[in-house]
């Protein structure tokens, strides 16, 4: 689908709710489906990715009812069945990694497959540490389709390379289901909705600075909450700091430190946000968040400790960037080559056709702003949710029309982005 993007010349004004946090909506559902007992998940994400995770849940035996399209209820005895079909985990990288570390452990084998984005994505981060566990696992050149033969693990020790939640995630789940205790390491904190939700849930689980020990536990079902995404936030809080005269609010928006990022970089920036409200829903930090145009924004450096607290938002930080003075400068974000596409280039290709001053490194990107947005081209979203709506917010601010091909790529993750943005439109005008 090709989608124009309007231009706003009187500001986004107004309030709205984010819609569910997907890290938390995958971790809910699987979670509960390995829990005792009868929960209810509420404001869980009708994003495309989340509902793979239900389907496969669905097909592991386990009994999910909806209330309403976000209400659900899980009930289990803590036990899966066999699928008798491949597990499909669609566009989901999550929902790959996180169940490979359920499934290595279960009395049967599964199979899990994925569209063509997911089959390039690199799942021997995985298959390393599961192996050492014991488990046994076939892949396609290091990728999805895997074939896992369930069996017994045992827990390990291991220091990971990488700072990833979902590497860390589906090790502590294989660990939950293992002999022994299984401790992990990560070189830099990352997002910690694993740990938040196990302890939530009653597992054993330690945690000192980036290090996690899980001893083998069972888990008691229990109503979760989901918090707003913010990821799905930071797209709004960009276009609030960028399109001249808006302010609004953003209410129920989790703001965990480990994936807080972008309020740390926005406020390096000198932009103007104000949190409040902060609040605590089921273990997990949430908050309201206003955002003003800001004239002045100032470039900064991300690097280090900062890239898996805003993994994820470096796509719509390098469109804010943009719109600040000076430099910004991305460093050591290389895994963003092997995201939903390769982040890296596909941004710096795209972003360079509408005027924006952006040159590739190998580990990430710099920016010289401020510049403006010539528009008058089609942008290629390259099947990623996150590229698309980056792109759309360049585009509110473009001096011409931008097309963005592959516009509906975003229902993987926030269908309810247009109407969102819609709704403070609306409010300026
Ligand atoms: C996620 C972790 C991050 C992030 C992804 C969701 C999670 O991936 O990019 O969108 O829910 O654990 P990595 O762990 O691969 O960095």
């Amino acid at each position: 689908m090709l989608k124009t993007v309007r231009i706003i010349n009187k500001g986004l004004k107004g309030d709205i709710t984010i819609p569910a946090d997907k890290s938390i909506s995958h971790r809910a559902v699987m979670f509960s489906a390995i829990a005792h007992g009868e929960c209810q998940i509420n404001n869980f994400s009708s994003g495309a990715d989340c509902h793979s995770t239900l389907n496969i849940f669905k097909h592991l035996g386990t009994d999910i009812r909806f209330i309403d399209e976000k209400t659900l209820i899980i009930n289990s005895n803590g036990k899966l069945k066999p699928s008798e079909v491949a597990l499909d985990a669609g566009n989901s990288g999550t929902t790959t990694r996180l169940i490979s570390g359920i499934l290595a452990g279960q009395n049967f084998d599964s199979v899990i497959i994925g569209d063509n984005s997911l089959s390039k994505r690199p799942m021997k981060r995985i298959i390393e540490p599961l192996s050492l566990m014991g488990a046994k696992i076939e892949s396609t050149n290091g990728c999805v389709p895997l074939k896992i033969y369930g069996t017994q693990l045992n827990g390990i020790e291991y220091s990971s390379q990488l700072s990833s939640a979902q590497v860390k995630s589906c090790i502590l789940l294989a660990g939950l289901n293992a002999s022994g205790k299984t401790t992990y390491h990560e070189p830099f904190l990352s997002r910690n909705h694993t740990e938040i939700l196990l302890h939530y849930l009653g597992a054993d689980i330690r945690v000192n600075k980036n290090s996690v020990i899980v001893y083998p536990s069972e888990l008691t079902a229990k109503d979760i909450d989901v918090v707003g995404d913010i990821s799905s936030a930071a797209f709004f809080i960009a276009a609030g700091l960028i399109v001249p005269n808006s302010s609004f609010v953003i209410k129920n928006v989790g703001i965990n430190p480990t994936r807080s990022g972008i309020i740390d970089v926005v406020k390096r920036m000198q932009g103007e946000i104000y949190i409040r409200n902060t609040r605590e829903v089921s273990g997990e930090q949430c908050a309201d968040i206003m955002v003003c145009y800001t004239n002045n924004l100032k470039g900064c450096t991300i690097e280090g400790e900062d890239i898996p607290r805003l993994i994820d938002e470096l796509p719509i930080i390098a469109v804010l960037a943009s719109q600040a003075y000076g430099q910004t400068i991305v460093k050591n974000a290389e895994d963003l080559r092997n995201k939903e596409s390769d982040r890296i280039n596909c941004l710096v290709r795209e972003l360079s056709k509408i005027g924006i001053n952006i040159t590739e490194t190998p580990d990430g990107f710099v920016i010289e702003g401020k510049t403006k947005i010539k528009g008058d081209a089609e942008l290629e979203s390259y099947h990623d949710h996150r590229l698309a709506m980056s792109f759309y917010v360049a585009g509110l601010i473009a001096e011409k029309e931008i097309a963005i091909n592959g516009f509906e790529w975003t229902n993987i993750s926030f269908p309810e982005f247009e109407k969102l943005f819609a709704k403070l439109i609306a409010g300026g005008n």
